[in-house]
């Protein structure tokens, strides 16, 4: 599958896939900076630059450190993924997205949940731009099983839900969209080859899952379409992060190259 060229610059050139599936898994990786300050963000980034191509900001970062922590990330070539997550009214959001594309970062967030109306207006305040960052709906957090689901009023298991916001978000317009990896095969079924998927919730084999639910090792996700994966706490708090995005960037390149 082809990453659209418009994500990042480096895209434009071609895919080297069928040469290198080592390089293709860096470019589909991306790396969770779930820290509170921009030193240890940095800290990071400096161990993981050799090989990792995606960083993603999400609330803890952005809310302790702001947008400049960006800047620095951006400036060395990387490819930013700002999760912020938006839900709110439709102008509102709206506004926060064209802030967000103003930042320079290559792909943002907002909740599926949010409704069609609010989706929408999320697509349109991005048209225009030259260089729009990629929208990315979120369907079903990760986090969430079935009692989790059915405590929030929701009379639907998890895939049911997913398949309903991914329908809904086609048709306001939105063609990328995060769900966890038990999914991602149907909605790469219903939202075809050009979408971008990017999938959290991934676990090598004999990590520790921690908080997340609904779940899957690297290869799997790539084997079930997925186009991006998250990786968060699996690299971030190993103790070599280095050694451990290395090594997540082997399984998934043998899923590649298979
Ligand atoms: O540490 P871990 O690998 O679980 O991190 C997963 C990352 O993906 C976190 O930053 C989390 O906010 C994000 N995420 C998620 N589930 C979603 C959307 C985003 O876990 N549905």
């Amino acid at each position: 599958m082809q990453i659209p060229a418009r994500l990042n610059p480096t895209f434009s050139k071609p895919s080297p896939a069928e040469n290198d599936p080592l390089e293709e898994a860096r470019r589909r990786l991306i790396v969770a900076l779930d820290v509170p300050t921009a030193k240890e963000a940095l800290d990071l980034v400096n161990r993981l630059e050799r090989t990792c191509r995606w960083f993603k900001v999400g609330l803890e970062l952005f809310t302790a450190a702001g947008p400049s922590v960006l800047e620095p990330i951006l400036a060395r070539g990387h490819s930013v993924f700002l999760d912020l997550k938006f839900h709110d009214i439709p102008n509102t959001v709206a506004g926060a997205v064209r802030s967000a594309a103003s930042l320079g970062v290559q792909m943002m967030t907002l909740h599926a949940s949010g409704g069609p109306a609010m989706l929408a207006a999320a697509h349109q305040a991005l048209e225009g731009l030259e260089a729009p960052p990629q929208l990315l709906a979120v369907t079903v957090l990760t986090s969430m099983d079935q009692t989790q689901i059915t405590a929030v009023g929701l009379d639907r298991t998890p895939a049911a839900q997913v398949e309903l916001l991914a329908k809904m978000g086609l048709g306001a317009g939105i063609n990328g969209f995060v769900c966890s990896p038990q999914e991602v095969a149907t909605l790469r079924a219903l939202a075809g080859p050009e979408a971008v998927l990017v999938i959290p919730g991934i676990r090598p084999a004999g990590a520790t899952v921690g908080d997340q639910k609904r779940i899957a090792t690297p290869a799997d996700a790539l084997r079930q379409g997925a186009s991006y994966l998250v990786v968060g706490r699996p690299i971030t708090q190993a103790a070599d992060p280095a050694d451990a995005a290395d090594a997540i960037q082997k399984e998934m390149a043998e899923a590649l190259a298979q």
